[in-house]
This record gives C-alpha cells, structure tokens and sequence, in this order.
C-alpha cells in the first residue's frame, strides 16, 4: 500500500488501543444514533471503516444472531483483529472484509442500514462512500454517520496559544493527505446528489475536564499524534515540547477545561 495514503492515524498497538478507549467514551452516543436510525434486531448492517471492530461487536449483538454485520475496513491488521475477537467471543454474525470504502464489494440493495463513524473525514472522495452505501441499502435503508465538522473548534479554557498552534498543524496534516476535518459540511449535498433523505443533523458540543475519564480521550490522542506532526515537517520539536509541558499543566488544572471537537450525527434514508 501507499504509505501517503494510509491512515493518518496509524495502526500500530497505541492506535488501537486508543481506538478501543474512543469507543467506550462515545458509545453512549453510539448507541443513541443507531437507536434513532432504527437499527435493530434481525438487520443486515454495514460498518464502513470498522477500525478494529469496537463498533461493530456492539453492532452484532444489537442485530443479534438473525442479523448480520458486513464490517469493511483498508487495514488488513484491524480487520483480522476483529476476525480473531469474534472468534474468542464466539461472536457468529460479523463478515469483516479488507476493503476500500470508496469502492466496497457490497451487493447493491443488500443491507438495512449503514454506519460511519470517523472514517469518511479520512477517505479522498467521500461522494464515492456516499454512492456506494446508497447503493448498498435496501428501499428505506438508513445511512447513519459520525463525523467532524468544524474540528478546529477544539480548544482549551483558558484559550492557549500553543493548543491554537497544533491544531493548525493537525489541520494541514489531514488535509495533505486528502482528508476532510470539515466532511460533515458537505455530506447534506452528498446525499441528495445519491438520492439519500437527510432526516437529522445533531451535533455534539462535550466539555472535559481535568482528571475526568472524557479528559484521556484527548490526551492519548495528542500523545500518540503530535510527534509525528514534528516528523511531517509541521510543527517543531520546541512546539511539540511547549505543547506537552502546557497539556500536562492544564491537566492538573481544577481551573480548566477542553471543548472536544464538534462531532456531528447525520441521519439518511433511501426512499422507498
Ligand atoms: C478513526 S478510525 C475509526 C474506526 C471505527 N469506525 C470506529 O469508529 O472506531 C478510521 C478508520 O478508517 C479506516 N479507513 C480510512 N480510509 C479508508 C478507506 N479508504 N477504506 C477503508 N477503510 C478506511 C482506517 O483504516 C481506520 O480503521
């Protein structure tokens, strides 16, 4: 694979990990959207961009054994990490497939609904995702996404500089590697231009502060990301080193807090 167009992230032990905590500390809003989409018992589901598969063993039990997820993903390493989980757990209804999901082999008409969390911002042509779920689902098929608009909308309280400074570098990174921190922003168009409904936008504003579990969800995120901004060429090593100075001051501060980047719920259905 091209190294310039694997994910930004990585797929090393720490973003797995990382990937695991993330889950736990949004499932709740997981579990809300896939509820509003009317993701149930007996449904076919794909999970576009599984990662190691965190969702997508929630989303098997929730189908349950009459139901099944088609879970696609480009890293050969979460996806045979997920293969090996369903094996131990004994988890029989999940079809992971290595994959790209601009172009998934999915028969069209075939699935109930669809979920995204965190992918399409990564992916270089989102309007191929959004062409190939809407073909993927059946009549009222339900495509429900997770995903950043605004990203740069994080910040610390009090504002901080060098914080403004990362977040122009991580900025510049995921956008020269053609990924979108602002997707959500177009995926209304999108839709529509593949025949999809939009039936809800919700966003989500969290506040996390010093020492709470929702605190971690940012901090191993800039430990396992900002170095490699110093290796890309976009930050400095003096930046990096005054960034983790302020982030672990800030974390021991009652007198804090961090405004998570703005992740938005999209809701859309295929017409009958
Ligand atoms: C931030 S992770 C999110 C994983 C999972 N959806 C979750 O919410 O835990 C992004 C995932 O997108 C996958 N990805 C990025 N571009 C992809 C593509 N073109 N095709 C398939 N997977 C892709 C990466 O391999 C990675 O697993």
């Amino acid at each position: 694979m091209n190294r310039q167009r694997e994910y930004v992230l990585g797929t090393n032990d720490a973003e797995l990990e990382r990937l695991g905590f993330q889950h736990r500390v949004w499932s709740e809003q997981a579990f809300a959207l896939w509820e509003r989409a009317g993701f149930g018992s007996g449904a076919t589901l794909l999970d576009v961009g599984c990662g190691p598969g965190f969702a997508t063993l929630d989303l098997a039990r929730l189908v349950g054994p009459a139901g099944r997820i088609i879970a696609v993903d480009e890293s050969p390493r979460f996806v045979e990490h997920l293969r090996e989980r369903c094996q131990r757990e004994s988890v029989g209804n999940v079809d992971a497939r290595v994959g790209d999901v601009q172009s998934p082999d999915v028969a069209a008409g075939t699935v109930d609904g669809a979920y995204a969390r965190w992918v399409i911002c990564f992916v270089p042509r989102p309007q191929d995702v959004v062409a190939a779920v809407a073909r993927a689902l059946r009549p009222r098929g339900v495509f429900a996404i997770q995903d950043y608009f605004n990203y740069v909308a994080l910040a610390l309280a009090p504002r901080s500089p060098i914080l403004e400074r990362v977040v122009a570098a991580i900025d510049a990174s995921w956008r020269a590697r053609a990924g979108d921190p602002d997707v959500v922003g177009r995926l209304p168009a999108l839709c529509a231009a593949h025949g999809l409904r939009v039936r809800e936008i919700r966003g989500h504003a969290r506040v996390a502060r010093p020492g709470s579990v929702l605190w971690q969800w940012p901090t191993t995120f800039f430990r396992n990301f900002v170095p490699t901004l110093v290796t890309g060429g976009y930050l400095s090593q003096a930046e990096l080193e005054a960034f983790e100075r302020e982030w672990a001051a800030r974390s021991t501060d009652p007198n804090s807090f961090f405004a998570t980047p703005p992740v938005y719920d999209v809701i859309a259905e295929k017409p009958a």
